[in-house]
């Protein structure tokens, strides 16, 4: 349980909200690079740590990421052409370049070098794995970028889903580390099989476990910390444990264990304090990976099918997430279609911000005590002065530091594994 102190701490990240300031050092995911994908397209609204921006390419396609509100009487520029190098305001035609700078103002008269003064509020952008990345914080302390985690090369293949939710970004992430979930939430989707490891078939998730009850070990690293959930195997469970290893990285990153395809990432973005993006990526550096729309039609998460145009969920709270009880008493667990649906259904339903002061945590819970205790004590050390942690970790650290799993003997320690090692040195 937290405090209704540390709660907010946790989880405001508006105007001067601690956690916000503290987001604002690492580069951030704005939205999905399909989004803006050809010069002069639509723009988008982004609403990121409270603020309201858009972004769009222009027509020598350049991305940019600029305040939503004109700078000369707050019309929305979402509204806006996107025409000819720059994003012009319909209420008075002033028009604006990615880097902000003013270019034109058709209401000014001619010669008043109002124009060249005027510079609108833009973030600095990168794109790598599929999306736009932005730095919202201080230009003095603006880190290198680097490749996302999942994206070590432009050749890595990635495919991505993004889903809006209605509720705080730290609820979100707690149903990302937490293990235990998946064998009651998804175990529909997840079902036990004779299998060496996770094994994705196309419709579901096979795991060689029916143990519902990991027990959970964790390791505080420089960059969050990573997990172990363990469980008896169906096979030599004498002999033997099933392990999925678990990588959180501060702010939002999380490593989820892989199946025989592709690896699993998950970032549970800030919108602001009660709405958070989830963009869980399907990558893989060795083999084909899966197609995006594949992976989008596995989780439920198709632009038109189950979402709206702006990756809201067409089955949401209004509906009960299209609940199907008479598929309960067949034999669905959750009578609630896709992981993501069913992730969401919980996360939201908890209201916007829930109350943690009343909370009756279990020893299964371990990497949820964990996560906010790292990132409380982080914050808490930033508001101090100290440095936000795990800006440094690059693409290449991923085998020392993600996420895998396997069966290995009782003897082995899990800690001394690396993320890519190959599974037949697991024994
Ligand atoms: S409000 Fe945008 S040009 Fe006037
Ligand atoms: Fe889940």
């Amino acid at each position: 349980m937290l405090t209704a102190q540390e709660n907010d701490l946790l989880t405001r990240v508006e105007g001067d909200a601690p956690m916000g300031q503290m987001m604002r050092r690492y580069w951030l995911p704005a939205c999905l690079i399909e989004e803006i994908a050809e010069p002069d397209c639509d723009p988008v609204r982004v609403r990121l740590l409270g603020e309201d921006l858009v972004a769009f390419r222009d027509s020598d396609g350049n991305p940019g990421l600029m305040a939503e509100q004109c700078p000369h009487r707050k019309a929305s520029l979402f509204y806006g052409r996107n025409e000819e190098g720059g994003l012009r305001c319909l209420y008075h035609g002033w028009k604006f370049g990615v880097d902000g700078q003013c270019l034109d103002m058709a209401s000014e008269p001619q010669g008043s070098g109002l124009c060249a003064k005027v510079r609108h509020k833009a973030y600095p952008v990168r794109e790598a794995g599929g999306l736009l990345w932005t730095y919202m914080g201080p230009a003095e302390f603006m880190p290198e970028f680097q490749r996302p985690l999942f994206s070590p090369r432009a050749e890595t293949s990635v495919s991505i889903f993004k889903i809006f939710i209605h509720c705080n970004w730290a609820q979100g992430l707690e149903g990302g580390i937490d293990s235990a979930h998946s064998s009651s939430l998804h175990s529909t989707d997840m079902p036990a099989a004779r299998v060496a490891n996770a094994v994705a078939t196309g419709t579901s998730w096979q795991r060689p476990t029916t143990d519902k009850s990991p027990r959970m070990e964790a390791r505080e690293t420089d960059f969050g910390f990573r997990y172990a959930a363990i469980r008896r195997p169906i096979q030599n469970a004498e002999t033997h444990d099933y392990v999925r290893v678990t990588s959180f990285a501060a702010p939002f990153h999380i490593m989820i264990p892989p199946n025989n395809i592709y690896n699993v990432y998950q970032m549970s973005v800030p919108s602001d304090d009660e709405h958070n993006i989830i963009y869980i990526c399907a990558w893989s550096d060795a083999g084909a990976g899966v197609d995006l729309e594949a992976w989008r039609k596995f989780t439920g998460a198709q632009l038109g099918i189950d979402l709206d145009k702006t990756y809201r969920k067409l089955d949401n709270i209004s509906n009960r997430y299209g609940q199907d009880r008479q598929a309960m008493r067949l034999g669905s667990f959750t009578g609630i279609k896709g992981f993501p649906n069913q992730d969401i259904a919980m996360q939201e339903a908890m209201g916007p911000v829930a109350d943690r002061s009343h909370e009756r945590l279990g020893a299964s819970d371990l990497a949820i005590v964990e996560f906010r205790r790292i990132m409380i004590k982080a914050v808490r050390a930033f508001m101090e002065g100290a440095p936000p942690p795990g800006l440094g970790v690059t693409a290449a650290d991923y085998p020392a530091i993600g996420s895998w799993e396997r069966i290995i003997p009782k003897s082995a320690d899990w800690r001394t594994f690396d993320a890519l090692a190959p599974k037949a040195a697991a024994g």
